[in-house]
């Protein structure tokens, strides 16, 4: 939620501070805004909507003001996905103290702001906008005042923010310029992420290192309850009662291209497309030498896992769809009982945990809300954590006892895909190291299904290769007013997948069910022509399965569907109840989602577009979700 950008340096910061907005404008795009100091004076402007509304209005502004504007080199921006107030001109970010000398940019949310604002005003402040943040700049301001034993603008501003930090309670990222410390900005982070970018000459202050990746691939990862200050020559990190803190160096494996569209009209279609190269990125290194699978950072001995009774795995939208394929690997190899729950619902149910079980938390961002909790909770209660996730340095894989990552380079789009796919392939590799170290599976049979997994991202490839009649079909069922998803067993996740992608994104009535659940009570929901997507397992893995479905297909069939089924290559039983038939090619059925579920994403995404929709940026959705 919000993607927040800082500059100092010696360059003019307006159009560095844009173009990092613009690639974090994933993370929130209801209004966006810049505070920048040049000429000794701090100009803002912020607008409602996209940040091409913002852009638009910049160079609409009365010259003077422009100019300014544009040569300043100290500069903070923000684009915002809201919480405490509605996505206005008067709510977006930057917001400035009373006396107009200090512009704040924050993500997350203070909870203690009701109380915080009814202390500002009885001292006769008057606020601006509705925002818990405003709060924020008026506390910064009072704490300025206070601090003016510190000769060091800069640092005094710093003291400032820790003051101020101090006092909030919740998740939040802030990010502070003012006046009179015309060449410093200040951050300050609790709960919600922010990464320094290491410049020569400048520095910078961001949400993702994709804001400053064009600049610098060296970065400094913040731990919790931390304040910075970056000038153009320095980077000083302390915590909030002050005492000197030291930051993680890093340097980012990836470079700007990754995060351009590179010739694809959506950063989602480009995704699907690295799929194949992702899931290969996400395996390699993986196998030591005697077979073992290596996990990256492992606080967790052998002898812990060894100890596992139940596993427990944590995650919400489409990780957590990732969280239920695993399931079925998990308990096959190992023979540990796996639950899968929705992060947000994990603490408030009580679920019992102890030193003996393992929750994996399964993130793409690293930072979302619901699953930092629940791993907090989990923690508490003395479980062991795994975490699997993309993002490098973030919150989760911190503060997790071992963590596996994937390598999938940045996802820009909202909708997750070659996120989950790269999830998918973690979390057979945690399978697999989990049924050895338990001596369930010897190193040979793990190396033996390693080598099915290798194979996946040239299936994968041939998928995306045959994509053209999906495309067809997708224009055809543009106006469609419900779409259905059946699958069993691994193929249930990926029906629930497909639906959800087709929800974000084209806004339709989609719903993913276990096909054998369908005469329950769904069912009644066919009637002439509608349109039901049927995930068919291997007829070369569990024969009955795969026969079930067949009936199903049927069933549905008969009711009046239109069936689109997705079968492997040469199941012929499925060729006369298919309306429309994708293939995919063969892969042993645990496997099987690497591939299945593709065909959905570009079916979701080619729907979204046919009806006109922001493939990449969905209403109401927010890539990062650092709320609960
Ligand atoms: O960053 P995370 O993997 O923790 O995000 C979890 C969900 O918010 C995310 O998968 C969401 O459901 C996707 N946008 C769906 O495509």
């Amino acid at each position: 939620m919000c993607g927040i950008v800082g500059y100092v340096g010696g360059r003019p910061a307006l159009g560095i501070v844009l173009d990092g907005l613009r690639r974090l404008e994933y993370r929130g795009y209801d209004s966006a805004g810049v505070a920048v100091i040049g000429d000794g004076e701090l100009r803002t402007l912020k607008k409602a909507g996209k940040l091409g509304n913002l852009e638009k209005a910049l160079g609409e502004t009365a010259a003077g003001d422009t100019e300014a504007i544009r040569t300043g080199a100290t500069a903070i921006g923000h684009t915002r996905w809201a919480t405490h107030g509605g996505p206005t001109d008067r709510n977006a970010h930057p917001h400035l103290s009373a006396d107009g000398r200090v512009a704040v940019i924050h993500n997350g949310i203070i909870e203690n702001f009701a109380k915080l604002r009814a202390e500002i005003e009885a001292c006769g402040v008057e606020f601006a906008s509705d925002t818990d943040t405003e709060c924020v700049a008026h506390l910064l301001a009072a704490a300025w005042a206070d601090l003016d034993g510190e000769p060091d603008p800069g640092r005094r501003l710093a003291a400032a923010m820790r003051r101020t930090a101090s006092r909030l309670e919740g998740a939040f990222t802030l990010l502070a310029v003012s006046t009179d410390a015309p060449g410093a900005v200040v951050g300050a982070r609790r709960n919600s992420p922010l990464v320094v970018g290491r410049g020569a000459g400048e520095n910078y202050l961001a949400s993702d290192v994709a804001a400053f990746i064009e600049h610098t691939r060296d970065a400094v990862e913040l731990g919790q309850d931390q304040v910075v200050l970056i000038t153009p020559e320095a980077i000083e990190i302390t915590d909030f009662r002050g005492a000197e803190a030291a930051g993680k160096d890093f340097h980012i494996d990836w470079d700007a291209s990754a995060a351009e569209k590179g010739g694809y009209d959506y950063f989602m279609l480009k995704e699907i497309a690295e799929q194949p190269q992702a899931m290969a990125d996400t395996l390699r290194g993986r196998l030591g030498e005697t077979g073992e699978i290596l996990l990256d950072e492992v606080r967790l001995s052998d002898q812990d896992l060894r100890d596992v009774d139940k596993v427990f795995i944590v995650a919400c939208g489409t990780a957590y769809h990732a969280g239920l394929v695993a399931k079925y690997a998990i308990e096959h190899w190992t023979r540990v009982p796996c639950e899968v729950e929705l992060a947000s619902e994990f603490r408030y149910r009580d679920p019992v945990l102890d030193r003996s079980t393992l929750v994996v938390a399964i993130s793409q961002s690293g930072e979302t809300m619901d699953t930092l909790m629940a791993l907090r909770h989990a923690k508490e209660q003395k479980a062991r954590v795994l975490a699997i996730c993309n993002t490098n340095g973030s919150t989760i894989p911190r503060e997790s006892d071992a963590v596996l990552y994937t390598h999938g380079g940045p996802e820009v789009a909202v909708a997750s895909t070659k996120a989950f796919i790269t999830q998918l392939v973690a979390c057979y590799l945690v399978g697999l190291h989990l049924a050895q170290v338990r001596g369930i599976k010897y190193a040979d049979e793990v190396a033996a299904v390693v080598h099915q997994l290798r194979a996946t991202p040239a299936a994968v490839e041939t998928v995306l290769d045959r994509m053209e009649p999906v495309r067809e079909l997708a224009r055809d069922l543009a106006a469609s007013r419900t779409v259905l998803f059946i699958g069993r067993h691994v193929g249930y996740p990926v029906a629930l997948e497909g639906a959800l992608k087709l929800k974000e994104l084209a806004y339709m009535h989609a719903e993913g069910f276990a096909a054998g659940e369908l005469k329950h009570g769904p069912i009644a929901l066919i009637d002439q022509g509608c349109p039901v997507v049927c995930i068919v397992p291997s007829p070369a893995g569990r024969g009955v399965l795969h026969d079930k479905i067949v009936s199903n297909i049927q069933e549905v069939r008969a009711r009046g569907a239109r069936t689109i089924v997705i079968a492997e290559e040469g199941d012929a039983a499925v060729e006369r109840y298919a309306d429309h038939l994708i293939r995919v090619p063969r892969t042993p059925t645990l496997l099987a989602p690497l591939v299945t579920a593709v065909p959905l994403q570009v079916l979701a995404c080619e729907i979204a577009a046919a009806r006109g929709h922001d493939v990449d940026q969905p209403r109401n959705l927010a890539k990062s979700v650092t709320v609960e």
